[in-house]
């Protein structure tokens, strides 16, 4: 496996933020397979699927990665600051995973639960590791902007910040207008993006160049043969007898593509812009657009589709 770090105390500690969700599964499959990061912390928020579900399925994921240091784990909020829940089950199924059929065993645990909710464990680890904590939120933004209102200070000792969300100059998936983390909760996004705090976005207008198609799963996943290969499978709904997946013609890659943000920046190709999010109800609700004002945060409009998608591969095994 190509590392791609230069020395061995480059290693970057992680915490994810997310809604797990078959994407966000298969971000914290490719996070705890990269060396170059180390995942500390896994926080969960309600998005694809309900709270519960999530803290579930951060547990099954869990329970087939087997991580050896045992990561803390922390619910966090169950609604948004402002609006209606929503969920995708349409996109992930009823249980999130897409009906994979992975269990969480009973008298091994691999992970740490946290006693209090997701913002006081974002914030205690930024106060652990100053400068040095990155992290990645795969999910609506609600955690992150329940952490700044309780302490700005403390979030402004992340090292970074890197969102998977938003669609910039594309199309969104929620609504014509919104992709799905924003829409959730645009006023959490806005707190977020107007933080101060150094944000790499990963948006629609990246990840919707990287997916895996019916050839890539013949030929790449099918023959790894390994429980995480299996998992994809499941997962996506891929039937290997039709060659094709059950519900649409490919899977993107949202989340794993902001976990390859931090194990590669290189990966992106990334503009500076100050974004605005609509957070009025309306056709626009959630609708993320360039603005002249506020901080500017590193958008990534472009991406290196091949190399990712190498990464991400070469990573199932
Ligand atoms: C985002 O929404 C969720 O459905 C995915 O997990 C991803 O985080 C894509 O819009
Ligand atoms: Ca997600």
């Amino acid at each position: 496996m190509v590392t791609l770090k230069s020395k061995r105390n480059e290693i970057k500690k992680i915490l994810i933020d997310c809604d797990v969700g078959v994407d966000d599964a298969l971000a914290l499959i490719l996070a705890f397979h990269s060396p170059e990061m180390e995942v500390r912390a896994m926080t969960g928020v309600n998005g694809n699927v309900p709270l519960g579900a999530v803290f579930t399925n951060i547990q099954k994921v869990l329970s087939l990665i087997r991580p050896k240091n045992r990561p803390l784990i922390a619910r966090g909020a169950d609604r948004p600051l402002k609006g209606d829940t929503i969920h995708a089950h349409s996109v992930h199924g009823s249980d999130g995973l897409g009906g994979a059929k992975i269990e969480v065993k009973q008298g091994k645990v691999w992970w740490e639960e946290y006693s209090g909710p997701a913002d006081e464990l974002i914030l205690e680890l930024a106060y652990q590791f100053p400068n040095e904590l990155a992290l990645i939120a795969v999910g609506p933004l609600t955690n992150l902007a329940l952490a700044l209102r309780k302490d700005p200070a403390g979030m402004k000792k992340l090292k970074e910040l890197v969102i998977m969300g938003g669609a910039v100059r594309t199309r969104g998936n929620a609504t014509p207008y919104a992709e799905f983390n924003v829409y959730s909760d645009p006023l959490a996004s806005q707190i977020v993006f107007e933080s101060g705090i150094p944000i790499t976005l990963v948006p629609l207008d990246a990840t919707h160049q990287v997916f895996l198609t019916p050839g890539c799963m013949e030929e790449r996943v099918k023959p790894i043969g390994n429980a995480f290969s299996q998992f994809v499978i499941e997962a996506t709904g891929y039937d290997t007898g039709a060659h094709r997946f059950r519900n649409r013609d490919n899977i993107f890659l949202h989340d794993p593509l902001a976990i390859g943000a931090v194990i590669d920046p290189t990966l992106l190709k990334t503009e500076r812009l100050s974004l605005q999010v609509e957070t009025q109800e309306g056709e626009y609700y959630g609708k993320v657009t360039e603005n002249n004002d506020g901080p500017k945060i590193d958008v990534g409009l472009g991406v290196d589709a091949e190399r990712f998608l190498e990464i991400f591969l070469s990573r199932l095994s």
